[in-house]
C-alpha cells in the first residue's frame, strides 16, 4: 500500500461505554482475589489495548507527511495488529467470565499522552512505547503470578502471551527514537531525559524490570537517571 496523505483525528472514534472518567475517579486494582477484581483488572487491560491500537494507528496517520522510511510505517501497522490481538485475547476472557468491555467505566490518561505529544514524534516514542509501555513490561509479570496463585491461569496466560510481545514493542519504539536522533545529530539518552521531563507529568517509578527493558534492547543510562528517589543498582 502507498503512505498517502492521512488526516488523523484529535480524538479516534469510540464506543458510546465505557463511560470514561479522570484517572484519580478509578478505584485501584488490587483484589485480585475475588471475580470481582479480576474483571476490573481484565476491563482495565482491555481498556489499555483498545488505546494502544489507536495508539500505533495514530503514528502512521499523524506522522506519514514527516519523511520517515516506509519500515517505520511498516513497523507501527505490525503493532497495531498485536494490540488488536490483545484486546482480543482479554475481551473474550471478560466474555469467559460473563462481562463485555464497556460494562465498567474506564479512564481517559492513554489518550491524553497522545494529544499531548502530537506535534512532536520524539516526544510520542518517548512518552508512549519507551514510558508507558515499558512501564508495562515492569508490572506484568507480578500480575500473571498473583492471578496464576488464585487458581487464574487462564488470564494468566493471556498477560504472558501480551507481555512477551510488548518487549517487542518497546524494542521498535527504541529503534525508531534512536534513529531520529541520530538523524538529528542529537545524543538519543540527552534527547529522551529531555521530552520525557517536558512531555511526562511524574517521574518513573522503580522497581524496573531490567531483564525485560534489556531483552528490548533499552539500555538502563535511558530510564534510571529520571526514576523516583535512587536505586540500588545489583
Ligand atoms: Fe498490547
Ligand atoms: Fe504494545
Amino acid at each position: 500500500m502507498a503512505i498517502g496523505h492521512p488526516i488523523s483525528s484529535a480524538r479516534p472514534a469510540r464506543p458510546d461505554r465505557p463511560p470514561l472518567r479522570p484517572p484519580k475517579e478509578m478505584a485501584k486494582r488490587r483484589a485480585f482475589g475475588s471475580p470481582a477484581g479480576r474483571i476490573a483488572l481484565l476491563h482495565a487491560l482491555a481498556h489499555i489495548e483498545l488505546n494502544a491500537i489507536d495508539l500505533a494507528w495514530d503514528l502512521v496517520a499523524r506522522f506519514a507527511g514527516a519523511g520517515l522510511p516506509r519500515g517505520f510505517f511498516d513497523d507501527w501497522v505490525g503493532v497495531a495488529g498485536e494490540e488488536a490481538c490483545h484486546f482480543q485475547l482479554l475481551a473474550g476472557r471478560l466474555a469467559e467470565l460473563g462481562v463485555g468491555y464497556g460494562d465498567l467505566p474506564a479512564h481517559d490518561g492513554l489518550w491524553e499522552a497522545a494529544a499531548a505529544t502530537a506535534d512532536d514524534l520524539l516526544a510520542r516514542l518517548a512518552v508512549v512505547p519507551l514510558v508507558l509501555e515499558a512501564r508495562g513490561l515492569d508490572v506484568t509479570p507480578e500480575m500473571a503470578e498473583r492471578l496464576e496463585r488464585v487458581g487464574d491461569a487462564e488470564s494468566a496466560a493471556i498477560l504472558r502471551r501480551i507481555y512477551r510481545d510488548e518487549i517487542g514493542h518497546v524494542a521498535t519504539g527504541l529503534r525508531w527514537f534512536r534513529w531520529l536522533c541520530l538523524e538529528r545529530g542529537a545524543t538519543p539518552q540527552t534527547v529522551f531525559h529531555d521530552r520525557v521531563r517536558r512531555f511526562f507529568k511524574g517521574e518513573l517509578k522503580p522497581p524496573f524490570n531490567h531483564q525485560a527493558r534489556a531483552a528490548a534492547g533499552f539500555p538502563r543510562d535511558y530510564y534510571e537517571p529520571l526514576a523516583t528517589g535512587t536505586e540500588a543498582s545489583p
